[in-house]
């Protein structure tokens, strides 16, 4: 009998603009874990959970919908840390949109104890969790939920 379709053990991680500069950049809000640090943590976690990562991080916005666009097929589910173009991007709402899978936004620092421009998400109304103020560790807590999430 032949097996049923499953879905792909894959889950695309996402980061937008200056993510790169983790670890020098502002590290009293961002803390001083490097994207490459995360990058390492979320791959050993993923094994574990019996996932693969598509891992990838891109200052442009058409870069990041390309990335959403790609998961579509390839992956069971999305998180993203949209950086600041959570805060303005209707394209990257769109992308996450027609991608129809699970997503986890993740931030990093708490953006509502910042400032009022950072409270408003884009991303937010496509996330089926926002993760904000845990630090490194939120990308953990999003590979957590998302494995139990897709059973
Ligand atoms: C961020 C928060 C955004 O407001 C900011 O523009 C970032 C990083 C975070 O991880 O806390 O670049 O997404």
């Amino acid at each position: 009998m032949a097996t049923p379709q499953t879905a792909p053990r894959r889950i695309s991680v996402i980061n937008g603009p200056n993510l790169n500069l983790l670890g020098v950049r502002k590290p009293e809000i961002y803390g001083r874990t490097t994207l490459a640090d995360i990058e390492a943590t979320l791959r050993a976690q993923a094994a574990e959970l019996g996932y693969e990562i598509t891992f990838m991080q891109s200052n442009h916005e058409g870069d990041l919908i390309d990335a959403i666009q790609a998961a579509r097929t390839a992956s069971a589910g999305i998180i993203i840390n949209p950086a600041a173009y959570t805060h303005t991007s209707v394209a990257l709402h769109d992308a996450l949109e027609a991608a129809e899978l699970p997503v986890v936004e993740v931030h990093l620092s708490n953006v509502h104890q910042r400032e009022p421009f950072r409270h408003h998400s884009y991303v937010s109304p496509q996330a089926t969790a926002v993760i904000a103020g845990a630090g490194a560790q939120g990308y953990e807590l999003a590979l957590a939920f998302l494995a139990r999430h897709l059973g």
